[in-house]
């Protein structure tokens, strides 16, 4: 009854893995490592909250889409561990006291806050995770190109699948509230949350690396930020429609043809040729 696919993935992350895994934008390299340091946190707390929100729901249509996201985002969060600890083992063992504050830091949402937060949290972030799945795919090349292919394929495989669920969230919140402007606090609260968790942990290993204060690597990280801003911001406002629904947003043809391309539930790994982006997608070549 959904049409999500839930693909198990067996990426590998060798020793060989560097961090800086796009040799010529070493910021950028942190940035997406830093968001991936908060995927472990985050990701289980959005499974937690879709599924409170699933003792509300009847309809088993909705109900099927909301499992199905849960398993992929539990495909998503333990794949992004393994590579996380591979990253501490590089050298940012600080991190691990990222990691603590995180899970303190959700376990205390769970706690404290209402269903309402949880499901307006969730389809908060799921909308900004919709952004940053067009932005990702629509500048593969800048931000992938001639980086290792591991990384590329892992992450772009991550914000593919985000664009393919990208109205589960949204759907069970509205099934089970509906409202307009909380909806918003949860987009705004969502986003900030998260990218200001991705901030500490890029932060820590920039200075771990001793380009944290240095004029020019610091004006590097700050165009990456701004191309990011001035990507995802229009699409974010978009959203914030009374009436939006995901599923008018078209999705890039490159997505869909990567779904379409992927869509066993994979037992191998669909490894991108970074070197050429614009390559056409099969399942047979990436198996080949
Ligand atoms: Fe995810
Ligand atoms: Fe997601």
């Amino acid at each position: 009854m959904s049409d999500l696919v839930v693909r198990r993935i067996p990426f590998e992350f060798p020793e060989d893995l560097q961090p800086h895994w796009n040799p010529s934008k070493p910021e950028w390299s942190q940035m997406v490592n830093g968001a991936s340091l908060v995927m472990p946190y985050l990701e289980p707390y959005l499974i937690q909250c879709i599924r409170k929100g699933l003792s509300h729901i009847d309809d088993p249509e909705l109900r099927a889409v909301a499992k199905d996201y849960c398993a992929q985002e539990g495909q998503h969060y333990r794949q992004h561990k393994r590579f996380n600890d591979l990253l501490i083992e590089k050298g940012y063992p600080e991190l691990r006291e990222h990691e603590e504050e995180m899970e303190r830091a959700y376990a205390r949402f769970l706690e404290r806050r209402s269903l309402r937060f949880h499901l307006a949290y969730a389809a908060g972030f799921e909308t900004m995770a919709l952004a940053v799945g067009h932005w990702l795919v629509d500048n593969r090349d800048y931000l992938f190109g001639e980086s290792d292919p591991r990384v590329a394929s892992l992450i772009l495989w991550h914000f593919v699948e985000e664009i393919e669920h990208k109205n589960a969230a949204l759907d069970v919140y509205n099934a089970v509230y509906g409202d307009y402007l909380y909806r918003l606090y949860g987009l705004f609260y969502a986003s900030f949350h998260v990218m200001a968790l991705s901030r500490r942990a890029y932060r820590t290993m920039l200075r771990r690396d001793g380009t944290w204060s240095q004029w020019r690597s610091r004006v590097r990280l700050w165009k990456e930020v701004v191309r990011f801003f001035r990507q995802i911001l229009p699409h974010m406002v978009r959203c914030c429609n009374p009436g939006h629904d995901p599923r008018t947003i078209a999705d890039p043809a490159w997505a869909t043809e990567w779904m379409a391309a992927y869509r066993d539930g994979e037992q191998s790994v669909p490894l991108l040729d970074t070197h050429n982006l614009r390559a056409p997608l099969t399942s047979a070549a990436a198996h080949a």
